[in-house]
């Protein structure tokens, strides 16, 4: 494994040569080779991954191989899946593979077996999805719970949100009577919302943070709170008291069982994980409460064991053949030596709406930084910016950009193969399966004419510049043979693993997030002086006049 940094290494120095011819070629030229498609194309999991529209070659493919075993990317992996403290500025283990281990497996990390663990909190996690799906667990008054509302923020609200919109449709007929909500934003706006329209003897709220201290989630918990106990304690109402709302209404989800007694979840309510599971990580356990409560344990189990599924091709795979790092590579190619800085997060599926949402946390949160482990500042680009909107919208808003702006933009297609076999009547099957087909149509038609440009179509003679399309944007299209919760779970491990090989490459930590915090701490200080009326002297001018428009608004 190299100790010197990676951009001084053989491997580097013989792909920023490369690409200085391979900036030179453009994707029509690459495409003459028929065979193309074939020879970058690699299937895993339920899932198809094709890197042929990168601009790249097999010669870049070999060298870039080159450089992730001099980054010590094979001993990287081994390293994550056996629990070594990978995530070496907070000295522990990054182990969400673990969550997905099935029950007869065993993790001895450090002289302890995880895998009972992890299984218990699955078993207590069913029993309480049970109550629900039964209505058994009922509110204060009596009534079987209805609403469930998500508290959570950042890796405790976007995994959630996201799969359970993806898997709406695998909702068992004992689940129909629940509704999942998700509330994040510290300002209180979806919360007030929901307060307005849901009956509080039938609503519960999960406050999820693996930390307990998020001030995002602890204000809407205590809003939601005060709500619960000044609708339902009160005289003539049965003898509800504080207790027995704190009982019905509230579960917790942390690492933290102390904060969550010391803020009055009773004991029974509290599902625990461990601090070995990152935030962004962490939708595979506890904090997958609302995922399991809309699509039922057995399909929670499912998207367990795909993920799993994953996570043995990234362990056994040859590095050549193994998706993550292929995907990972690519991504490397595009940032440091195509100079590539942006990156578009574009699913062909209405109910992947907020996977780009999810991907904008899991990888820039990871991978934003410019320290090295040891601390150096690191001389090449890492992670791009990555956004993304559902393909077929996006269409009709930013695609103008990827077509001829002046930013070199990398894509990622995303689109199931298989749709809509399941709708009973035949006439609507045949409508919504056309619909399909058209939007595949769109995704295919928009990677290709981002490939080739103007040589997409055939038509004589020169366009005018305002009609050129120069095209050369590169691409990767991922094709899940159906939507389930198997491929959606092998589709996230993909992208979590994806993140941990470039991470390995920069030589940088995807398992902290310290960049965030000092923002927290100013936050903190200036919220007093808001509240003070009173300080503030010491800050910036722009800053105190902001200050002074508020103390002024609350003066009027
Ligand atoms: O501020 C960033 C962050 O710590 C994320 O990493 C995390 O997912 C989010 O806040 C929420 O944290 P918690 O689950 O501890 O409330």
């Amino acid at each position: 494994m190299s100790h010197s940094p990676i951009d001084r290494t053989a491997a580097w120095e013989v792909l920023a040569g490369h690409a200085g011819e391979m900036r030179k070629r453009h994707l029509h030229e690459l495409f003459e080779d028929s065979q193309r498609g074939r020879t970058f194309t690699r299937k895993a999991a339920g899932l198809t991954l094709d890197l042929s529209k990168q601009r790249w070659s097999e010669a870049t493919l070999e060298r870039l191989l080159d450089l992730a075993r001099e980054a010590g990317v094979p001993e990287a992996i081994e390293a994550l899946l056996a629990g070594e403290r990978v995530n070496v500025s907070e000295n522990r283990p990054a182990l969400h593979t673990a969550l997905r281990l099935p029950s007869d497996a065993s993790l001895v990390v450090e002289g302890e077996d995880l895998v009972p663990g992890v299984h218990a909190t699955l078993a207590k996690l069913e029993a309480m999805v049970e109550r629900f799906h039964t209505r058994q667990w009922r509110g204060a008054t009596g009534h079987p719970i209805h609403d469930v509302v998500n508290l959570g923020v950042g890796g405790s609200d976007l995994g959630p949100l996201m799969v359970t919109h993806a898997l709406a449709d695998y909702r068992p007929a004992d689940a129909a009577h629940i509704d999942v909500h998700f509330a994040s934003t510290m300002d209180g706006s979806q919360l007030v919302d929901y307060l307005s329209r849901f009956n509080p003897e039938t609503t519960l709220f999960v406050i999820s943070s693996k930390s307990f201290t998020t001030i995002d989630t602890l204000s809407n918990a205590r809003t939601a709170r005060d709500w619960l106990l000044s609708r339902l304690v009160r005289d003539g109402n049965g003898g509800v008291d504080e207790a027995m709302v704190m009982r019905q209404h509230f579960i917790g989800v942390s690492a933290k069982p102390e904060k969550m007694s010391e803020w009055g979840i009773a004991e029974a309510n509290q599902l625990e994980f461990w601090e070995w599971v990152g935030g962004r990580y962490s939708l595979w356990g506890a904090i997958g409460l609302p995922i399991a409560l809309v699509v039922g344990m057995a399909h929670f189990r499912d998207f367990l064991a795909g993920a799993h599924a994953m996570d043995r091709h990234f362990a056994g795979a040859p590095l050549a053949d193994n998706l993550p790092v292929l995907l990972a590579l690519a991504g490397i190619w595009n940032v440091n030596f195509l100079d590539i800085r942006a990156h578009s997060i574009l699913p062909y599926d209405g109910r992947l709406e907020y996977f780009a949402a999810y991907l904008e946390q899991l990888e820039m949160e990871s991978n934003g930084k410019s320290a090295t482990h040891d601390g150096r500042e690191v001389a090449y680009s890492t992670c791009p910016v990555l956004w993304g909107q559902l393909g077929p919208n996006a269409q009709h808003a930013f695609y103008q950009l990827l077509h001829q702006g002046t930013q070199p933009v990398v894509c990622d297609f995303i689109a199931p193969l298989r749709r809509y076999d399941d709708v009973a009547e035949p006439e609507t099957r045949e409508h919504l399966k056309s619909q399909h087909r058209l939007t595949l149509a769109n995704c295919f038609a928009q990677s290709r004419l981002l490939m080739l440009g103007d040589d997409a179509i055939d038509e004589p003679g020169e366009r005018p510049g305002h009609k050129r399309y120069r095209g050369n944007q590169p691409s990767t299209t991922l094709l899940l043979d159906r939507l389930s919760p198997a491929t959606l779970g092998a589709l996230i491990a993909l992208y979590e693993h994806k993140v941990y090989v470039q991470a390995t490459i920069w030589g940088i930590n995807p398992f902290d997030q310290w960049g965030v915090e000092l923002g927290k701490q100013i936050a903190g200080e200036t919220e007093e002086i808001l509240a003070n009326h009173a300080g503030g002297e010491h800050m910036d001018a722009s800053t105190r006049a902001l200050v002074a428009a508020v103390w002024q608004a609350e003066a009027d």
